[in-house]
């Protein structure tokens, strides 16, 4: 029997990763399948879930299956949790990868409705997965949850990013509120910030910043970093989340950045 909060060989156990259609949630996936995890692929679009699926069953000849899902909505995370124990068993990783940037606007500006959603996936959707998952992690005694947040909920405010920074600083505090409850049963919550990564999200927010000219600031300096650096790894990036489902159980309520990024680790609570 496992000891209480020791991490079991992860080969043969059951994950789950959000925003697994593309970007950081792909990569995730595909590594965690080459470990010999299940793999449960969540995301609005199909399409790039079932390309997921079929990168990992030719590269990592591990078993994964699809599951279309809006993070934002309650019966769409019931029906994760319900498909991931058919086909797979109770997962005992969750990687909550899922993200929009939201809209890039002065504060006053922002339409209502986008600012709103960006809560809705980068906040509610962590806090429905974990809702829906934590009880049989608890049940196993064994259970790892990484939350993908950013820096940008750390770091100095910068102008038009009152959306995203807010609604990743909230899932810092989210994770920090569940992982204080989970202490002492061998389930764990963290949260890292992935590093610059050159991904859809990246060109959405460059295309938005372009438009902005000099009045984007911070964030127009961001994305001509990471344009002329090709920004940081994913590799490294996937391989923080991979140390966190492998760290002990001690290792709860912590925030984790990459080795080697482009933004200097700050201290993050
Ligand atoms: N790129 C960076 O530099 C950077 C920096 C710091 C933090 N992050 C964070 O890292 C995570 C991954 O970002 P990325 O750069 O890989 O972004 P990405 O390439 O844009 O991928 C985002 C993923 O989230 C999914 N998603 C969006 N809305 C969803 C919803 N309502 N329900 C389910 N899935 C949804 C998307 O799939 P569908 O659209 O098909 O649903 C997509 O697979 C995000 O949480 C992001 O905030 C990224």
């Amino acid at each position: 029997m496992t000891e209480a909060g020791a991490t079991p060989s992860l080969a043969g156990g059951v994950a789950v990763v959000t925003g697994a259609g593309r970007g950081l949630g792909r990569e995730v996936a595909i590594a965690l399948a080459a470990r010999g995890i299940n793999v449960v692929l969540a995301g609005r679009t199909a399409a790039d879930l079932e390309a997921t699926a079929r990168l990992i069953r030719a590269e990592a000849g591990a078993e994964a299956v699809a599951v279309q899902t809006d993070v934002r909505i309650p019966c769409d995370v019931a029906a994760l949790r319900a498909v991931t124990e058919r086909e797979f068993g109770p997962a005992g990783v969750l990687v909550n990868a899922a993200g929009i940037f939201g809209p890039i606007t002065a504060f006053g500006d922002s339409p209502v409705d986008e600012w709103i959603a960006t809560q809705e996936v980068n906040l509610f959707g962590p806090f429905l997965t974990c809702r829906e998952f934590v009880p049989k992690m608890l049940a196993a005694g064994w259970g790892r949850i990484v939350n993908v947040s950013s820096a940008g909920a750390i770091l100095p405010p910068v102008p038009f990013d009152s959306a995203y920074a807010t609604s990743k600083a909230a899932l810092n505090r989210l994770t920090r509120q569940l992982a204080i409850e989970l202490e002492g049963t061998g389930v764990t919550a963290n949260a890292i910030h992935p590093g610059s990564l050159k991904t859809d999200m990246w060109a959405e927010i460059h295309s938005k910043v372009t438009a902005l000219g000099e009045a984007a600031g911070g964030l127009g300096d961001w994305v001509r970093l990471v344009e002329a650096t090709g920004g940081d790894s994913l590799a490294e990036a996937v391989a923080v989340v991979i140390r966190l489902i492998e760290a002990p159980a001690a290792v709860n309520g912590e925030f984790h950045w990459p080795q080697g990024g482009h933004q200097e680790p700050v201290a993050s609570w």
